[in-house]
């Protein structure tokens, strides 16, 4: 039996992550220039994409900028800046074919106009679609993202809509971007590095974590099914006892 249909047989995971890392290793490697990692890197975040949605897995949440990456050299920043526009261009057309809705999470105050724009527009575009949900973190920081909520609930409490008694696990989770998406079953990290760097930090409570060496642009479809593969053989237990099988 091929991996695909061994994976197809067994429980296909609601929402997976994935940390897309070693784009400027795998660049370095070939004597090419960063910004060329990035660039293969995007085209592999469409096939990605497109494989998990065709696998029935209803979410994908990718790591693309994270609120520390601002620390890199501009040239870099202005390239990477210049992505959510080329993704959307190329690809806008095979993500309508499956039916795929884009949403994007992180800070939009400090994204360009045409970011900004483009990211509404983006979302308005695909908001009915029914094929998976890829939510692009894009200037994405967990600490950030619970800082908000923090925030919100807070006013809420000022604002006599909230009574403390009240606050609970869930109103936390509402007031986070994934709000709207199933419970995170797996997180990827590619690249080798095993640390989760800020992304996700409530939503991995639970979740599977998976780390492999191959860069994102060489983390192919193949790679995809061994990861789930790995996961579905995992014991999950939330706290509790072994089920029996
Ligand atoms: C991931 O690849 C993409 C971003 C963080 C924007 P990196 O650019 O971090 O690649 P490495 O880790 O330097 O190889
Ligand atoms: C994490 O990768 C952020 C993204 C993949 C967007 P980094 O390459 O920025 O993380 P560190 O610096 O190795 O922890
Ligand atoms: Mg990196």
């Amino acid at each position: 039996m091929s991996l695909e249909s061994k994976v197809r047989g067994r429980y296909i995971p609601k929402h997976i992550a994935i940390i897309l890392d070693g784009n400027g290793r795998w660049a370095k490697k070939r004597n090419m220039p960063r910004n060329l990692g990035h660039k293969r890197g995007t085209l592999n975040l469409k096939n990605i994409t497109i494989a998990c949605n065709v696998l029935g897995i209803k979410a994908l949440s990718v790591y693309a900028f994270s609120t520390e990456n601002w620390k890199r050299p501009k040239e870099e920043v202005d390239y990477l800046m210049e992505l959510p526009k080329q993704f959307t261009e190329d690809y806008k057309g095979q993500f309508k074919e499956n039916d795929i809705r884009v949403m994007f999470s992180g800070r939009r105050d400090r994204m360009s106009k045409v970011n900004y724009d483009l990211m509404l527009e983006i979302e308005e575009k695909t908001k009915d679609r029914e094929g998976l949900i890829l939510n692009v973190c894009f200037d994405y920081g967990s600490h950030f993202e619970i800082t908000e909520a923090v925030k919100q609930i807070a006013k809420d409490v000022k604002d006599n809509n909230v009574d403390i008694s009240d606050i609970n696990e869930d109103m936390i989770a509402s007031n986070l971007y994934t709000k709207e998406l199933p419970p995170l079953d797996l997180m990827i990290r590619t690249s080798g590095e095993q640390r989760i760097s800020n992304f996700l930090l409530w939503q991995l409570a639970y979740s599977e974590l998976y780390f492999t060496k191959k860069f994102w642009p060489e983390f192919s479809k193949k790679e995809l099914l061994k990861a789930l593969d790995n996961f579905q053989n995992r014991d999950r237990k939330f706290g509790g006892l072994k089920e029996k099988k």
